[in-house]
């Protein structure tokens, strides 16, 4: 494979952005509760920061750290930790293309958020279904302890089980 950059998104991201998460939706069901509007599931005033990973000018993939908004992994980390949740943001939203899988593109963008994290002293949770077991290995390998288990319900009375996670001290 060409080589990979993983850089911080820009503007201009967004289109290939979008494009690459509605082939991973198709290739692997995520995220579970559809992508209707990619853009704005992408985009939003909650999102803190984010990346993008670009081989030859196409973007295959993509991560983000959000402010908390009431999800499970927060209020365990929380409860937990004795944390201020001013201090904690999430991990979401990260994908990389079927094709651009196993050359360490998800390693490389989790590890460009940790970073960004830890200098803004942030501590960094997340939820991660458990079908989506190579996610769950990449967090894992990089050091992130599980805290608990949540149900994530989504569509009209769907529901799905997920773990939650908390990031390495600095
Ligand atoms: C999870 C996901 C982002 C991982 O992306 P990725 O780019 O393949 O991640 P990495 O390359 O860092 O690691 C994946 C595997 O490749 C291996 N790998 C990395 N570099 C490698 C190389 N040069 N040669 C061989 N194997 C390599 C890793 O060891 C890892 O192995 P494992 O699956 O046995 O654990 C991707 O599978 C994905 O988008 N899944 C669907 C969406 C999803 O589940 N998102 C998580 C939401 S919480």
């Amino acid at each position: 494979m060409k080589p990979v950059v993983v850089r911080p998104f820009e503007a201009d991201d967004l289109v290939g952005a979008a494009r690459a998460l509605v082939e991973v939706h198709e290739t692997d069901g995520y995220p579970v509760e559809g992508v209707e509007d990619p853009r704005a599931w992408l985009k939003s005033d909650d999102v803190l920061a984010a990346w993008v990973a670009e081989v030859e000018g196409e973007i295959v993939g993509h991560v983000s750290l959000m402010r908390p908004q009431g999800e499970d992994a927060v209020s365990l980390w929380i409860a937990q930790s004795g944390d201020d949740e001013a201090h904690v943001a999430v991990l979401a939203r990260l994908f990389v293309v079927q094709a651009a899988r196993k050359h360490a593109t998800g390693r490389s963008l989790t590890e460009a958020a940790m970073a960004y994290a830890r200098a803004q002293d942030l501590r960094l949770v997340l939820d991660v279904m458990t079908k989506d077991a190579a996610a769950i290995r990449l967090y894992e390998r990089l050091g992130w302890r599980r805290i608990g288990e949540a149900t994530h319900h989504y569509g009209s009375g769907q529901s799905i089980q997920a773990v939650c996670y908390v990031s390495p001290e600095a």
